[in-house]
């Protein structure tokens, strides 16, 4: 295929940086799954907001760039552990030309919904 690919960089769970790529019109979800990355626990629901293991924390910038958050996203997003203000779910956010080289940190502990209790270390 010669579809346009988007360098994207992980920082992993365990802090450690993953450099990867995908095509336009993938999300980080699709990446994730499609490159293999090892990443704990991530995308639980394969992308129907109903969990909140996607949840990944951009550069401010980055976040600024992307459109604006759906309110179901939202409403997901609250329940995932360590929101920060510039918090995203992985499977809503689809890459385009301008996220070309973006950082993707991937925090160090996940709420699944679909679990009662916290999966997240305590900090
Ligand atoms: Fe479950 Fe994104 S994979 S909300």
């Amino acid at each position: 295929r010669s579809e346009e690919k988007v360098t994207v960089y992980f920082i992993n769970r365990d802090g450690r940086k993953i450099t990867t790529s995908s095509a336009k019109g993938d999300s980080l979800l699709d990446l994730v799954v499609e490159q293999n990355l090892d990443i704990e626990g991530f995308g639980a629901c394969e992308g129907t907001l109903a969990c909140s293991t996607c949840h990944v924390i951009l550069d401010q910038k980055v976040y600024n760039q992307l459109g604006p958050i759906t309110d179901e996203e939202n409403d997901m997003l609250d329940l995932a552990f360590g929101l920060t203000d510039t918090s995203r779910l992985g499977c809503q956010v689809c890459l385009s030309r301008d996220l070309e080289g973006i950082t993707v940190r991937v925090p160090d502990g996940v709420n699944d919904m679909r679990r009662s209790d916290d999966a997240g270390p305590t900090l």
